[in-house]
């Protein structure tokens, strides 16, 4: 039996296209950048952990397609900016930015939240990806060309679905996904956001259900529930493949559930 996620996504062509993946060393990014390069897209494989990018860009190789890894922090604008450079230097424009790198909070409270996990929590899934899209936006606008789709969550949606800073993180990063949308919509740029359901991948660092704080867990717990099933990343992988295709041409703003019926119930 062909299990789910095996299943061979649709022969979209990117041949042709740049595109730069965050995060995807790993999950749901990995499975992005993948999908991509399968299609004919030259993807650059950024991640804060060489190893994880080293060796997606070896699947990539593997599979005949081309990729190059980046080892930086998104939430590094230095950093960034070298990368969206180098990025420009090598192919001279940036068609599609997936722009996916996130981490969780530990679903507490607002009243147990740090100080320091509030702050790492907003650098990198809010903060970061606006240094991404600041540097990468006035490529593209000078090109009238490009597709960004940004992983928001399910929590960008409901204040349930996590801890109050992921939620509050996510919900920032919907907003400013149409923003960017809204703002160069006239310049051939898109701007969409991907809220994937349950994806098994690494984001609890392997640690499950342990990693979370038990009263916050215990109140998203009955929000969760409504998930009834997970899925793995080549789900989120094939909606952004749409997302960064032409033939997405007129959906531009929009906040994608990709997560089996969860946002339904
Ligand atoms: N897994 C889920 O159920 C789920 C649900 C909703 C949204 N998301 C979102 O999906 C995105 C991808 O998460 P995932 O589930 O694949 O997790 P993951 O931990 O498997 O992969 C995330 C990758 O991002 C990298 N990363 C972390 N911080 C970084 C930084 N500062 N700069 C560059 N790379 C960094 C990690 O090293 C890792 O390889 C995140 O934005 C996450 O919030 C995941």
């Amino acid at each position: 039996m062909i299990k789910e996620d095996d299943r061979p996504e649709s022969k979209v062509d990117l041949t042709g296209r740049s595109a730069i993946v965050t995060g995807a060393g790993s999950g749901i990014g990995r499975a992005i950048a993948l999908t991509l390069a399968r299609s004919g897209a030259e993807v650059m494989v950024n991640d804060i952990i060489g190893d994880r990018a080293n060796e997606t860009v070896a699947m990539i190789a593997a599979a005949g397609c081309k990729a190059a890894a980046n080892v930086s922090d998104i939430a590094d604008e230095n950093a960034v900016a070298g990368f969206v450079g180098d990025a420009m230097a090598h192919w001279g424009k940036i068609d599609i930015l997936c722009n996916n790198a996130g981490i969780m909070d530990k679903i507490e409270f607002v009243e147990d939240v740090s100080t320091e996990l509030w702050n790492r929590v907003f650098a990198v899934n809010v903060t970061g990806q606006f240094f991404v899209m600041r540097a990468v936006l006035p490529h593209m606008r000078a090109a009238r060309k490009g597709a960004i789709v940004n992983t928001v969550s399910e929590a960008g949606l409901r204040g349930g679905a996590a801890g109050a800073t992921y939620v509050a993180a996510k919900h920032a990063l919907a907003g400013l996904t149409k923003s960017v949308a809204w703002s160069h919509a006239n310049e051939g740029i898109r701007c969409n956001g991907i809220c994937p359901g349950a994806i098994e991948t690494n984001i609890t660092g392997g640690l499950g259900l342990e990693a979370f704080d038990p009263r916050g867990l215990a109140r998203a717990g009955p929000v969760m529930a409504l998930c009834e099933r997970a899925a793995g990343p080549q789900a989120i992988a094939n909606a952004a493949l749409f997302l960064a295709s032409d033939a997405a041409y007129y959906i531009n703003g929009v906040m994608l559930p990709v997560d089996g019926g969860w946002m339904a119930g």
